[in-house]
């Protein structure tokens, strides 16, 4: 363990207590909501921590909240360090082996993404069955030792995908279920190189996710990723797209995605 991630675990303990929650949530653009659920929240600026990122992108709080949803204990990361500020991939590393060396077991990582599925329609809801690294980067370049070499065959828990389809049926809320392709950005797509995603198979398309999915496995902590649809991807729609778009979508949709994500956090069992 480095000094950062060893100084920040004790941070965490001394402000959070010995015993971390083991769910944490990761939230992305119109997910934020979910951080009000959280009863009795104790929050630490992710600039007290200093493996964590600084962040640039507005909406994103930086801020680590620790507390409960009903009975469940869980902790909250608003926001995340894209890899489309620097061309890194590794901006969210110290915060993930942070919460893997102080003990929490499943990433649940959110986003908002692109829709290049004519039956998800803005709004929709997707639990990410498995990635496209489509820029080819990864935050392990560099990684030292044969624990770089990553199983990445189940990424997505497949256990916990099937509790999450589960306890949204009981919700009555449609999830679908596919592949996330992840864009470097920060430009959108271009019409072209969404028709070529569609053919490689994917129905999502957002710019982020993938990485900290890779460091999780590779901390090995459990992952589970849900993406909320807010436009039809490049040149499925008429619209221009933009970061506002975005935004208004996220917001509008929010209460549906935070309810859902609320009955996950309850409903899961990591055995
Ligand atoms: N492309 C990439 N990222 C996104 C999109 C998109 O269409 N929508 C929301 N995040």
């Amino acid at each position: 363990m480095n000094n950062a991630i060893a100084a920040t675990v004790s941070l965490l303990k001394q402000r959070l207590g010995d015993t971390p929650p083991a769910i944490a949530v990761l939230l992305g653009t119109g997910w934020a909501p979910f951080a009000d659920q959280v009863q009795g929240a104790v929050d630490v600026p992710y600039a007290e921590l200093p493996a964590f990122p600084l962040l640039g992108v507005g909406g994103h709080q930086g801020r680590v909240r620790a507390g409960r949803i009903g009975s469940t204990p869980v902790l909250v990361l608003g926001g995340r360090k894209h890899a489309y500020e620097t061309g890194e991939a590794d901006g969210m590393k110290g915060a993930v082996r942070s919460l893997a060396a102080w003990g929490v077991k499943l990433l649940l990582q959110t986003n908002a993404a692109g829709s290049m599925d004519p039956a998800m329609r803005p709004g929709a809801l997707m639990l990410v069955s498995d990635h496209l690294n489509v820029s080819q980067r990864s935050p392990l370049f560099g990684e030292p030792g044969d624990g770089r070499f990553i199983d990445m065959g189940d990424a997505y828990d497949a256990a916990l995908r099937a509790q999450a389809h589960a306890i949204a049926a009981r919700l009555g809320t449609p999830l679908h279920e596919g592949v996330y392709a992840w864009f470097l950005g920060p430009q959108f797509e271009t019409p072209a190189e969404i028709r070529m995603f569609r053919q490689l198979g994917a129905q999502a398309v957002g710019m982020s996710t993938v990485p900290e999915t890779i460091l999780a496995r590779h901390a090995g902590l459990r992952v589970l990723a849900l993406s909320l649809m807010t436009n039809m991807a490049a040149g499925m729609q008429a619209e221009p797209l933009s970061h506002a778009h975005t935004l208004a979508t996220a917001g509008a949709a929010s209460a549906r995605a935070v309810a859902l994500l609320t009955a996950v956090v309850q409903g899961l069992e990591l055995g």
